[in-house]
């Protein structure tokens, strides 16, 4: 049995592909970075495939679909994913398109496909990677990265909703992680305002709450209680003290 991780050569995604082979799975690796991938590949103890692909590009998901589809997967992990930090008016607009098309439309093609794929068979989980940003109603200063993973969090939520009312053998959960240290601060440019959790951790809860199938996976438990606060407090005040949050994360 498969399962196919997305972002796998670093981070969350890395130690999840980790995590998902000791439970005997062969896993699929996807990412840009094909140097990291075949060192992860010998790495792990079942059988692993590695695919080099960028998925911000315009028809990589179907391609990666299309390489896979023959194989018996049980799992998609939509992992891939970044975030771009500043002023919404000062962001480079083809950079955020990028990022639109790796968190959103991706994610939403792979999701689309697999979850027809896993009905037929009536088996199979999805995780797909939100953050803690998209339980938030907006996150100033990482405006279109919030925006990105509210999508991520609706559609999963949603279409776990259609599949349970179905009675479908298939599982859709939402990994919601607050700050995880991983490369992804680099990337978009900021430092965390508070203290992050280990991938490892991240990873081992997120694979424990999917079997579970939990719809909505918060893997600390500060966010748990900051997700759960935020619900009964004004939108627009919620929105300031994400802004404050925010600012604090500029380097
Ligand atoms: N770290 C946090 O604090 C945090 C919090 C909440 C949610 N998240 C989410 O967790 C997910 C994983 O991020 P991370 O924290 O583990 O960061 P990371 O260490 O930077 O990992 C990101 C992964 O995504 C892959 N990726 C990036 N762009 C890609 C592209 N165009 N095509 C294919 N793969 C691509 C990267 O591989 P290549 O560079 O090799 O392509 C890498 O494997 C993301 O969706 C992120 O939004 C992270």
């Amino acid at each position: 049995m498969y399962a196919l991780v997305t972002g796998a050569s670093s981070g969350i995604g890395l130690e999840i592909a980790k995590e998902l082979d000791k439970k005997g799975y062969n896993i699929i690796l996807a990412a840009r970075n094909i140097k990291k991938l075949e060192e992860i590949k010998k790495e792990l103890s079942n059988k692993a495939i590695v695919i080099q692909i960028d998925l911000s590009e315009t028809n990589a998901a179907l391609e990666l679909y299309d390489k896979v589809k023959e194989l018996e997967i049980e799992i998609v992990v939509n992992n891939a994913g970044y975030g771009i930090f500043g002023e919404f008016t000062k962001t480079h607009l083809e950079e955020e398109i990028n990022m639109l098309k790796l968190n959103i439309i991706s994610l939403h093609i792979l999701t689309k496909l697999f979850a027809k794929k896993f009905t037929e068979n009536n088996k199979g989980y999805i995780l797909n990677v939100s953050s803690v940003a998209g339980l938030m109603p907006a996150g100033p200063l990482l405006s279109s990265y919030y925006a990105s993973k509210a999508y991520v969090r609706s559609l999963s939520l949603a279409l776990n909703e259609e599949l349970i009312s179905k009675g479908a053998n298939v599982y859709v959960s939402v990994l919601c992680p607050g700050p995880v240290n991983t490369e992804f601060n680099n990337r978009a440019g900021v430092k965390f305002a508070v203290n992050g959790i280990s991938p490892k951790y991240t990873a081992q809860y997120a694979i424990k709450k999917m079997f579970d199938k939990k719809a909505v996976i918060i893997p600390s438990f500060n966010m748990r209680v900051m997700a759960l606060c935020s619900r009964f407090i004004p939108q627009k005040a919620v929105i300031k003290i994400c802004h404050g949050f925010q600012k604090k994360k500029e380097k």
